[in-house]
Order: C-alpha cells, then structure tokens, then sequence
C-alpha cells in the first residue's frame, strides 16, 4: 500500500489542532491548543474570540505537529481540513490556512465534515475496524444515529430534534452552577450521586423513530431546580446530575441499540465529545453484551475536537481520487454526506 502523508487542521470551535497522519490510521502527531480556560469564565464558546484565538494558535500547531512528528513540508501527500460545521469565523481561520499552504506546496486540499472526522476517530484507535458498522455521533453541537455502509458513505437513522446530547449536559451543569464544559464535570459529580433520585422524564418519542429530544428533559431539570429554590430547598447537586445523565444516557442505548437490530449489525462505534462520558460507555458496554453488540470508543483525546481524526477522514477520500477546489467555504451547518 501506497504511504500518504496528510497534514491536517482543524479549528470549528474551541480547539485549534494540526496533525500528521499516516494512511488514515497512524497518528504521528496531534497538537491541540484547547481554549476552554479563556471559554470558561463567560460560561460558553464566545465566537469573536474564538477566532482571534485560533488566529494566533494556528501556525504554532502546525509547526509543532511537524517538529513532533519528525516530517517537513516536503513530505505531505495532501492538505486536509475542516470547513464546516462549526462557527463559521473559527471555520475560515483554519480553511483560509490550509488553503494557502496547499497552493503554496502545490498539493491536493481535502476539505473534511467534522462530524465525519468525529466516527473516523474510532478508525485510529481500532486498526481493525471497517464498515459496515453503526456509529453514535454524540458532540455538543451534534446526535446522531448512523450507518455507516462504507469509508464515506453515511445514512443517518436518528438525530436529535431539538438540543444536541452535549448542549443538554453543558445547559443543564450551568444551572447546577458546575460551569462550562458540563459534560465532563456532570460526569464527574454524578459519581457521588443517587441516579434513582429524582425521576426526570426519558427523552423518548411514541412514533417509531430513532429521533431523539433533549429540550423536554432539560427543561424538566430546570422546572426541578426552580421549585427546589422557591421551596427554599437546597438542590442536591450530585443527584440532579446523575439522575439527568441517566435519563440521557438511557435513551442513546436503547435508540442505538434498536438501530443494530433493525439494520442486523453488530458493531457500534461511538463518537464526539460525549463518547468521553463513562457512564454511557459503562451503560452502553453492559447493554450491548447482553444482545452481542460490540462496543468500541475512541480514546479520550480523540474524542474531542482534534485534528488526526480530520486527517484520517481525508485520507479515505484521498485514496478514492476525491480533493476540494481553493474556492472551498466554510459551512457552519453541513450536514452529514453533504458536499
Ligand atoms: O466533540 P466535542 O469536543 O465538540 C463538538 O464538536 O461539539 O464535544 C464537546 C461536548 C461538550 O458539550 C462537552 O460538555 C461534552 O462534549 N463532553 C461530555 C464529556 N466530555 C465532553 N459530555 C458528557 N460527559 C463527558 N465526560
């Protein structure tokens, strides 16, 4: 097999990342200049600022994913990045980079969905994984249920129909007061909590479908919280956060798993920022071994916003003669399969 070499960048939200990855599954480097600290104390992702940060962080990463993984600009075989979705001033810092270094080194461009990027991670942590499998994309922007019937070649069978999975857990820690990303400090405190305690309602339809809702639940935790204060009650924290993660992580195992059986696939790869959630991996694991579903993850630095698992997305379309013209824009809502 032929070697590509891709340099790959991504910068759609918070994360400014380059990586260097060899044919799709060997990461050489993965630098991630994260600005969750400057994020942090105004409760969430402000977009203006977001791009001034990756304007200043965008050469350093790739002139460290580079040096780490002991390659010049001589040695790439493509250009890849994210064009969308995302914030669409964060997306052109990125894009408007990689585009003057693939004209400038006279390589093909590769422009990669970053939902995509997010089930290719699973591609570099499981060297033996191949479609067809189902994949659960879970991020802060995104849910979805999809099938996953070739490299590149996606049918969504669910998403969600209001709030993304993320956006629920990053709304609901804000008003518990745990701060921004709430992801990871519900999963934190959750384990100190009684997921029995409080009955919130499961995010489910009544029609057949694999569509999933979040805004009913999140508004049912912050009903919950209201009338605690105006009872004069102090809210238990702990319990309000593992009994809402259980309410969630409840519906993305059962619609999931009613997927691999309709479909008679028997793989499930996880993907997005909340696949980090240890509660839905422990649940989703448990439940899957009961009816012979394989569960697999990413790494947990492969979850989040990266950029090796851009440039694995990339190496796929490169291999099938697939590269974007320098007239390429952002699009902060790309959909999954569309070009
Ligand atoms: O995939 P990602 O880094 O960015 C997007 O593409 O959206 O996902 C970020 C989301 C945030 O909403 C964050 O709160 C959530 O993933 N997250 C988690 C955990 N770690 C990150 N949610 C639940 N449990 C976690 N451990």
């Amino acid at each position: 097999m032929e070697k590509k070499i891709i340099l790959s960048i991504e910068s759609s939200c918070d994360e400014t990342s380059a990586a260097i990855v060899i044919n799709g599954r060997e990461v050489l480097s993965n630098i991630i200049a994260s600005q969750i600290d400057i994020h942090e104390k105004f409760g969430g992702v402000v977009p203006e600022v977001a791009s001034r940060k990756h304007i200043e962080a965008v050469n350093w990463v790739v002139e460290e994913a580079l040096k780490e993984a002991n390659v010049t600009l001589e040695d790439i075989d493509a250009v890849a990045v994210t064009y969308g979705p995302g914030l669409v001033g964060a997306l052109l810092v990125g894009l408007q980079y990689a585009k003057g270094l693939a004209y400038s080194l006279k390589l093909p461009l590769i422009g990669v969905n970053h939902i995509e990027g997010h089930i290719c991670a699973n591609f570099i942590d499981h060297k033996d994984l191949v479609p067809p499998f189902v994949s659960l994309v879970v991020s802060g922007g995104n849910t979805f249920i999809v099938h996953v019937k070739d490299y590149g070649e996606y049918e969504i069978l669910g998403e969600t129909r209001d709030d993304a999975a993320g956006e629920a857990f990053d709304k609901v820690a804000r008003a518990i007061g745990l701060g921004y990303p709430g992801g990871p400090k519900i999963d934190k405190i959750s384990k100190e909590g009684n997921e029995d305690a409080i009955k919130f309602p499961k995010a489910k339809f009544h029609e057949d479908t694999l569509d999933f809702s979040f805004s009913g639940l999140k508004s049912a935790v912050l009903n919950y919280i209201n009338k605690k204060n105006m009872q004069g009650e102090e809210i238990n924290r702990a319990d309000v956060a593992a009994s809402f993660q259980k309410s969630v992580v409840e519906v993305l195992t059962e619609n999931v798993l009613a997927t691999c059986e309709k479909r008679k696939i028997n793989k499930i790869a996880i993907a997005g920022g909340v696949a980090s959630n240890s509660y839905l991996r422990n649940n989703l694991i448990k439940e899957g071994n009961k009816i012979g579903v394989e569960i697999l993850f990413p790494s947990l630095v492969l979850c989040t916003d990266n950029a090796a698992m851009i440039g694995s997305a990339a190496y796929f379309q490169l291999i099938k003669g697939y590269s974007s013209g320098l007239d390429l824009n952002a699009k902060p809502n790309l959909k999954l399969g569309e070009k």
